[in-house]
């Protein structure tokens, strides 16, 4: 069997597995596992060369996983010690890191048993998109500190879950190079730059190579003080594929100061212009910021603070989410990220006003702990949560999610 159609089984039959396991009871639960598989793998996948000593994960397994939350400390094990810093870390204290996790403890899922629903359907649609669940997977810079397929394993493994995958600008492989390495949808992630020549070229080659939409991120014009950093010393082991040969070279302040410093709603008009694609604005905690985006265009919104990473001491996205949800009305979707680990934290996101959540770190452990194999774990894992926790709320659908009134 040649190697493509080995890579096609492997999917196939991993999907089977879920759906096994994805069985509640005597319910089914319905999910774009059941479609035929979306995305071929290229032949070869491409991978990292490290230099100067670093070294991470090369494991391609599936992975045996209790909750979303142990698999940090696992994946503590295997990424070397200034890449952990880097992934786990937030700004400052570590407020608005933990305050992400904890408000969706102040918020309370009411068990309803006697609706007699039962088989559950996960499936979501945003822009066009039809997807398993209501969970994609965040933008995330140098995933090459993690696994040694960097992208194209996070790729992989949010195409073998029938997801999408936003790609960083400051990935560790090209946005070339992880199209051509898994079908599947994916959406380009923009830093904006001081130079626009920059803007354009990024936009340009994103849209050349299938990226489907862009995520404008907003809550980095400034770089948030992350301490664990300044103590491991860190400094980036990789270059970032989309900017070979634009300046910054590995060195992530430089790469930060070529960062625009101010984003305004011309800015949004701007990466409309000259993409045009769908421009998703990441990282609004504000109702006016969300009004502002929608009437330069967006179309949609990313609540996001970063994972704690930027302002510490903002609120999490959670606390904000009804507020932004009441202004955007429905006019645009809303996407919330930060702190997403467990079914009932998409639960309680979808039923407060979002439509489709994004999940960061875990993937992130997961491509470390099990290349594109462990990212599909964690998707399972979560997709298999959130259909437990809307069988026992007696939601039998995404929508109906989005009409419960939590305690
Ligand atoms: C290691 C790491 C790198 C990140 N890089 C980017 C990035 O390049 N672009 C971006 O918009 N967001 C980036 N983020 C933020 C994520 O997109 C997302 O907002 C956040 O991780 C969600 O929070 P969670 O990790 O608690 O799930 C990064 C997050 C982490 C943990």
């Amino acid at each position: 069997m040649i190697e493509q159609e080995k890579e096609k089984k492997m999917i196939n039959d991993s999907r089977r597995g879920f759906l096994k396991s994805a069985a509640i009871g005597s319910a089914l639960v319905v999910g774009a596992e059941m479609s035929p598989i979306a995305a071929a793998f290229a032949d070869e996948i491409p991978k990292v060369t490290y230099t100067g000593g670093y070294k991470a994960g090369t494991a391609v397994q599936e992975l045996e996983l209790l909750d979303l939350v142990e698999i940090e400390q696992r994946a503590a094990k295997v990424i070397p010690k200034g890449g952990f810093g880097y992934i786990a870390g937030g700004a400052g204290d570590e407020w608005t890191l933990r305050e992400n996790r904890a408000a969706f403890e102040r918020k309370q899922i009411t068990p309803r048993v006697l609706t007699g629903k039962g088989a559950v359907d996960l499936r979501a649609e945003i822009l066009g998109i039809s997807i398993a669940s209501p969970i994609i997977v965040c933008p995330m810079g140098g995933q090459g500190l993690a696994h040694v397929t960097a992208e194209a394993g996070m790729a992989m493994g949010a195409a073998a879950g029938n997801t999408i995958m936003a790609l960083s600008t400051v990935s560790t492989l090209s946005m070339e190079q992880v199209a051509a390495a898994a079908g599947g949808p994916k959406w380009f992630q923009l830093y904006l730059q001081t130079d626009d020549g920059v803007n354009r070229d990024l936009l340009r080659r994103a849209k050349a190579a299938g990226y489907k939409a862009i995520v404008l991120t907003v809550d980095s014009t400034a770089t948030g003080n992350r301490e664990a950093d300044a103590r491991n010393n860190f400094t980036f082991p990789l270059p970032f594929g989309n900017l070979v040969g634009k300046g910054s070279g590995g060195n992530i302040h430089a790469l930060n100061a070529s960062f625009a410093q101010k984003i305004d709603a011309k800015a949004i008009e701007f990466v409309l212009t000259e993409s045009g694609l769908p421009v998703i604005v990441k990282g609004i905690s504000s109702p006016d910021d969300a009004l502002l985006a929608i009437r330069a265009g967006a179309s949609a919104i990313q609540i996001s603070n970063h994972g704690g990473r930027q302002l510490d001491g903002s609120p999490a996205t959670f606390t904000v989410l009804p507020a932004v949800a009441k202004a955007v009305d429905r006019k645009v979707p809303i996407i919330l990220d930060s702190g997403i680990r467990r079914g009932q934290d998409v639960f309680k996101a979808l039923a407060s006003g979002a439509d489709i959540v994004g999940l960061g770190r875990p993937a992130y452990y997961g491509l470390a702990l099990g290349g594109w194999k462990g990212v599909h774990s964690v998707l399972k894992f979560l997709n298999r949560e959130l259909s437990m926790v809307m069988q026992l709320a007696g939601a039998q659908t995404v929508e109906d999610i989005k009409r419960t009134n939590l305690a």
